[in-house]
């Protein structure tokens, strides 16, 4: 019942060069059975737009504003993403919550803001390492689900990534029992608080440290609806494989 999802997150890569390496990934996927989100900088949105347009990529951003328009010098708003070709955006990833001290309150009007301009919004979630080791991961992604998912999410306007910050861009990745854990949490989580049509349709992404080696493993653990690529994403020599592993992972 849910479509898989292959999401890129380019972070602050990317110029307009790189529309080569979008083209080439939107070519090896002309009938992929999972979607395919590619989240660019805001500066090639508008440009990437254009050139996919007839392809099945959805194209993303990685953050907006939480208002639709002010005083709020180099921000963005929803609808300004919108305009520019997005569908959906990033929201919440701890880049962001650490480098902008962003908390999940401020996520989750994001997240609103988003949906409310017709955007679907991927809100991350994740523990450090210090949370893990003491043993609080479990506690941690609670609450930042309940505070960060607004109250008027669904299967089609909400994604979440549940991204351990010591896994991402270190080659670290979680091992599957950790990530079946957190998933199948999260999972709970939504059914219990949304019921389960909205519990049960929400994608669950995992990312940190995706690569096509340990994608396969990844994408045959329970609840885990695809991922959230970083660093993999930039080339379509790494991103082929992890989205052609994804069209043939089981359905969990
Ligand atoms: P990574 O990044 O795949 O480079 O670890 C993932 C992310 O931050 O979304």
């Amino acid at each position: 019942m849910r479509r898989k999802l292959a999401a890129g997150n380019w972070k602050m890569n990317g110029t307009r060069a790189s529309l080569a390496e979008v083209q080439a990934i939107a070519k090896a996927h002309p009938a992929a059975q999972s979607d395919l989100l590619l989240c660019l900088p805001a500066t090639l949105l508008s440009l990437a737009a254009d050139q996919l347009s007839g392809t099945s990529v959805i194209l993303g951003a990685q953050d907006c504003h939480s208002e639709p328009s002010g005083a709020h010098t180099g921000d963005l708003s929803a609808a300004m993403l919108v305009e520019a070709g997005a569908r959906a955006v990033i929201v919440g990833h701890s880049e962001r919550r650490e480098n902008h001290e962003e908390s999940s309150e401020l996520v989750r009007a994001k997240a609103r803001a988003a949906n409310e301009a017709g955007l679907m919004s991927v809100i991350c979630l994740g523990e450090s390492l210090a949370q893990r080791e003491a043993a609080n991961t479990l506690d941690i992604i609670a609450g930042q689900l309940s505070a960060s998912v607004p109250d008027t999410a669904t299967g089609e306007n909400t994604v979440i990534a549940y991204e351990p910050i010591w896994a991402i861009g270190t080659g670290m990745t979680a091992t599957t029992a950790q990530i079946g854990e957190v998933h199948d949490f999260i999972r709970a989580r939504l059914e219990r608080r949304f019921g389960a049509g909205v519990g049960l349709s929400t994608r669950i992404l995992y990312g940190g440290s995706v690569k096509p080696a340990n994608a396969a493993e990844i994408f045959a653990v329970s609840n885990v609806d695809g991922a959230l690529v970083g660093g993999a994403s930039l080339t379509q020599a790494d991103f082929t494989p992890i989205v052609t592993a994804l069209d043939a992972a089981p359905e969990n």
